[in-house]
């Protein structure tokens, strides 16, 4: 199997667009949707309506829980609360019923799908360090765990022994002796202090992974954000990367 994972898209549109042709063009058969499809950004409705479609399979995320009132936003900074009371007052009655049919977490062949920890995927913890990766290894059973949340791309692998370290190759091999988290990045809002829409193709047939970066449109993403009253600061950081 090869597929594409996606994750946080958060309602940008022109980075979604642009990460979905390049699927297209790599002629990727499947999709799988780590979630936050919604909150940030000025498209909810119709990233909602185009990861469904595109999705083979689409796990909720926190955002995506909290614009149907499934999470508290009480957690939540300023600004990310209130592009959520935002995207509540835009979202349609499709889009909420949508959002309420997705599960915590997927299984597809030897892979799990989860938006935040495998260990406990309703607490939306951030897996941070290594540390934090190393201990979620004991709460799944496949091979590759592919979660999102942070939108910072990153893999840790753990090998038969126990060790667990960073994979510092892109695209990496995957081994056999080793299971994987993999964190695909954010399409709609990087936050690795590089802009460009990051996503992740899972290769199966020659067992490797690869992240992809693509440049989109930032300026009309921060244009429609500005547009729609949204807080300025969520303009600011598609640019910044951050
Ligand atoms: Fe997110």
């Amino acid at each position: 199997m090869k597929a594409a994972i996606i994750s946080d898209v958060h309602a940008n549109l022109e980075a979604l667009l642009v990460v979905l042709k390049d699927i297209k063009k790599r002629r990727l058969k499947s999709i799988f949707c780590l979630g936050d499809m919604v909150g940030y950004g000025a498209n909810p409705n119709e990233c909602i309506d185009l990861c469904l479609k595109e999705s083979k399979l689409t796990v909720a995320g926190n955002h995506d829980w909290a614009a149907i009132d499934k999470t508290d936003i009480a957690s939540f900074n300023p600004v990310a609360a209130e592009a959520i009371k935002w995207t509540k007052e835009k979202l349609s009655s499709d889009g909420a019923k949508k959002l309420k049919g997705l599960e915590l977490a997927q299984q597809v062949d030897n892979l799990l799908l989860v938006h935040a920890t495998p260990l406990n995927p309703m607490k939306w913890g951030y897996l941070l360090s290594l540390e934090d990766f190393e201990k979620e290894f004991n709460h799944f059973d496949q091979k590759i765990c592919f979660i999102g949340h942070s939108h910072v791309p990153v893999a840790v692998y753990q090998d038969d022994n126990g060790y667990c370290d960073l994979v510092r190759d892109n695209p990496f091999p995957i081994v056999a002796k080793r299971r994987y988290i993999v964190n695909v990045g954010s399409v709609g809002q990087p936050r690795d202090m590089d802009p460009r829409a990051s996503y992740a193709i899972y290769d199966g047939n020659n067992n490797s992974i690869e992240i992809i970066r693509l440049d989109y449109n930032v300026p009309l993403a921060q244009q429609k954000i500005l547009v729609e009253g949204l807080p300025e600061v969520l303009a600011d950081r598609l640019l910044a990367g951050r």
